[in-house]
C-alpha cells in the first residue's frame, strides 16, 4: 500500500465517529478540492498537499480531548507504520497547526503554497450546499437555534468570541459570506463566489418563507 493510501486509512479511522461535520466525507471532499486546486500549481508537491488534506482535522482541538497526545501518536504512526521521515512530517504538521479559521482570526498566519491550497480546500467545504448542511449540523450539535431575531450577528469575530453560541443563520453573516474574499488562490475564489451566491439565495428564500427581514449588516 502506498503512503497516501495508508494516510487515507488513518484519516478514515480517526474521523469514523464524527457527527459534527468533520466526518470522512468532509475529509474526502477537502482532498478532492485540493486535488482540483493543485492543477494550477504543478510545481507544488502533491503528496504534501494531499497528505495534509487527509490529516488536517486529525488532532484538532475541537475534535479531540488531548491534541498534543493525538499529534504525537500520529507522528509515531507516520514514521513507523507509513515510513515518512521527520522532515516530511514537519511541513505537514506546520500547515495543520496554522491553517484553521480560528487560528487566523486575530493574526494572519503565513502559509506556503501547499498550505494555502489545503486552507482553500477546507474553506470551500464550508460554502455552498455542502456548507449549508455543515452549518446546520454544527448548530444542531451545539444546541444553537436556527434563527432568533433577537440575537443579532456579531460585527466582528475574535478568537475569544468565535466559539460562543450564536444562531446558524448568524453564522452565514459572521463568517460564511466573508470567506470568499479570504481565499488564497484565484480558482478557489471563483468557486467560493459561486457558492456564496447560492447561500444568499437560500437565505433569501428562508426569510421570504418566514416573512421576516434579513438582519442589516455592514
Ligand atoms: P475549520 O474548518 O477551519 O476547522 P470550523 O471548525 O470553525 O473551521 O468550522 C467547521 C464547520 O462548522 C464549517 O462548515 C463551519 O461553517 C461550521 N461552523 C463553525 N462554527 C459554526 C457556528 N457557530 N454555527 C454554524 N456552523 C458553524
Ligand atoms: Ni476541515
Amino acid at each position: 500500500m502506498d503512503a497516501l493510501t495508508q494516510i487515507a486509512q488513518l484519516a478514515k479511522q480517526q474521523s469514523a465517529h464524527d457527527h459534527s461535520g468533520h466526518d470522512f466525507q468532509h475529509i474526502r471532499r477537502v482532498v478532492a478540492n485540493a486535488q482540483q486546486l493543485l492543477a494550477a500549481y504543478p510545481q507544488v508537491d502533491a503528496f504534501t498537499v494531499l497528505a495534509t488534506a487527509y490529516l488536517h482535522d486529525y488532532y484538532d482541538e475541537k475534535l479531540v480531548a488531548d491534541p498534543a497526545a493525538v499529534k504525537a501518536a500520529l507522528s509515531e504512526k507516520l514514521q513507523h507504520t507509513v515510513g515518512l521521515k521527520v522532515a516530511q512530517i514537519q511541513p505537514i504538521f506546520f500547515v495543520i497547526d496554522h491553517m484553521s479559521f480560528a487560528k487566523n482570526i486575530d493574526n494572519h498566519q503565513s502559509l506556503d503554497l501547499a498550505g494555502k491550497i489545503v486552507q482553500d480546500a477546507d474553506r470551500l467545504d464550508a460554502l455552498g450546499a455542502v456548507g449549508i448542511f455543515r452549518a446546520i449540523r454544527y448548530g444542531a450539535t451545539h444546541n444553537n437555534p436556527d434563527y432568533d431575531p433577537a440575537i443579532l450577528p456579531r460585527q466582528e469575530l475574535t478568537a475569544a468570541n468565535y466559539r460562543q453560541p450564536s444562531t446558524v443563520v448568524n453564522h452565514f453573516y459572521e463568517k460564511l459570506f466573508k470567506l470568499a474574499e479570504t481565499m488564497n488562490t484565484p480558482a478557489a475564489q471563483q468557486i467560493a463566489r459561486q457558492r456564496t451566491v447560492f447561500m444568499h439565495q437560500f437565505l433569501a428564500e428562508y426569510f421570504h418563507e418566514i416573512g421576516a427581514q434579513p438582519p442589516v449588516t455592514g
